[in-house]
């Protein structure tokens, strides 16, 4: 008989979908190192692949002069997140070139873009593996170890290494990332997402509830949940009786305990739900905060962009956001310069931002990426010192939005979860409010460590921080 999503995960069936990792950390005879690059969900993919390897014998060290596997996972979304990936593999020839015993692998979305024209490309590489592939990387390993050079970059309809739990990496135990499913089946004209990273799949929402549950019980306070379109997650097994959406999900994670903060990313203007925005209204450890990449304030470039949203329905979601809950922050991403953009057109960008008043925005100007729709179909036709001009006027905009923002929250108080020690002085603690900007402020004679709430007051800001002091400990 179907049950629902709550019996079966009280019925503690985790066991079976998500096994909390049991390796002993001393235990091991080689040694792997591991840079990430790009969005959150390489950083994510690197702790799975931490996992896999610790299972083989491989520790994590974070010298790469003394490991024996070097991995880099790739990020192909601009030329230049390309470039720096070339110049990071240059830094490691000089290593490889005294140790030639040590492998170097690459990971992620170039490994999969290139595939196997990298090992020809760039001499020093020995493994290629793609993101769908990471359980075969021990194999591919034990090959280069014999002195063949491997590739794999499969994409599969089905992986989403549920069962893998993910071994933390640089982690602050207080935060982590937890990816809901892969891949994008959108095709956003400028986009090199979905050829790296193959078509949607949602990951067993059980396995899910279950590595937060673990997370919580091990001290960590927030999760975020990852997937490039988080709004078209859908999980219908034929045992529950209902298809969970990203609102049930949403949900299931927060009744873990009210002490457990849940963020997510990325939604997208055209699925976020009012279901999604109801059940973040109703649980208050549901960060008022979503990211809502806009990518252009014109109808025209839109569609173009193929994002399916027009300028007016992307304003009448902010407005509906604004209604359900009125102290949500927004944050967005801007592309400058896209294919055929006319002048007009980019202010149209600018009014946009202006009436959103986004809390914090990624800008970027355009970067044509191979094989991609808006390549084969349209000229990259803004010349470089105009995208820049653009951008510079985005970026600027952005800043005064951000601070006016900041100084509006001057006299609020917020209650903020402690991450760790601030950067600039032990004496002070940083944290996040709900709407994910950073709080610092005195430690004072309060006894609290990383993981606590305390409501803290805002009396000033620097631009991209709030400062304030402690009202009071929850
Ligand atoms: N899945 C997310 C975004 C993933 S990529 C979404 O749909 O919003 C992150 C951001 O990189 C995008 O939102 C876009 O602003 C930017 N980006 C993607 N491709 C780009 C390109 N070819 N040139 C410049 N910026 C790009
Ligand atoms: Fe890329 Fe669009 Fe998918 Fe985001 S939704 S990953 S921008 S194709
Ligand atoms: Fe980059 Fe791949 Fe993420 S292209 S942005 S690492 S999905």
């Amino acid at each position: 008989m179907a049950e629902t999503l709550q019996k079966v995960v009280e019925e503690n069936r985790q066991g079976e979908a998500y096994a909390p990792f049991q390796g002993d950390p001393n235990q091991y005879s080689k040694k792997f190192y591991i840079e990430s690059y790009g969005c959150q969900m390489n950083f994510s993919d690197s702790e799975i692949v931490a996992s896999i390897l610790n299972e083989q014998g491989f520790g994590a060290t974070r010298n790469f002069e003394e490991a024996n596997l070097v991995l880099l996972n790739t990020c192909s979304i601009r030329e230049k997140a390309e470039q720096t990936v070339r110049n990071r593999l240059q830094a490691f020839r000089k290593v490889k070139d005294q140790n030639p015993g040590m492998l170097i692998g690459v990971l992620g979305c170039m490994a999969e873009r290139l595939k196997a024209k990298f090992l020809e490309e760039e001499k020093l590489v020995d493994i290629v593996v793609g993101p769908d592939a990471y359980r075969s990387l021990p194999g591919l390993v034990a090959e280069a170890e014999g002195g063949q050079k491997t590739v794999n970059v499969l994409l599969s309809r089905e992986e989403t290494y549920a069962d893998i739990s993910p071994v933390r990496l640089d982690s602050n135990g207080v935060t982590a990332f937890v990816s809901i499913m892969r891949g994008c089946n959108n095709m956003c004209s400028f986009c090199v997402v979905p050829f790296t990273r193959g078509r949607e799949r949602s990951r067993d929402a059980v396995s899910i509830v279950a590595e937060c549950r673990d997370l919580f019980e091990r001290g960590y306070r927030e999760v975020t949940l990852l997937g490039q379109n988080v709004d078209s997650y859908h999980y219908a097994p034929e045992n529950l009786e209902d298809a969970v959406t990203f609102a049930k999900l949403m949900e299931m994670v927060a009744l873990i305990s009210p002490k457990l903060r849940i963020r997510f990313s990325t939604s997208h203007p055209k699925d976020i739900t009012d279901d999604v925005l109801h059940t973040m209204a109703k649980y208050d450890n549901i960060c008022k905060y979503i990211h809502l990449p806009v990518q252009s304030g014109n109808t025209r470039v839109l569609q173009l962009m193929n994002r399916t949203y027009t300028r007016e329905w992307y304003l009448a979601k902010v407005k509906r956001i604004m209604e359900i809950m009125p102290d949500c922050a927004l944050s967005t991403d801007v592309i400058s310069g896209f294919c055929t953009e006319t002048e007009e057109e980019h202010q149209d960008t600018l009014s946009l931002m202006d009436q959103c008043g986004f809390d914090m925005a990624y800008m970027f100007s355009y970067s044509e990426r191979p094989g991609t729709l808006a390549e084969r179909r349209y000229e990259d036709d803004v010349p470089e010192e105009v995208k820049k001009r653009r951008l510079e006027e985005i970026i600027s905009l952005q800043n005064s939005h951000t601070k006016k923002n900041h100084n509006a929250d001057i006299g609020k108080s917020f209650e903020v979860l402690i991450e760790g020690q601030s950067k600039r002085s032990e004496l002070n603690w940083s944290g996040r409010n709900s709407q994910n900007k950073v709080v610092v402020f005195p430690k004072g004679d309060y006894k609290l460590n990383k993981g606590d709430y305390v409501n803290v007051k805002i009396t000033s800001t620097t631009g991209a921080t709030l400062l304030g002091e402690i009202v009071s400990v929850n």
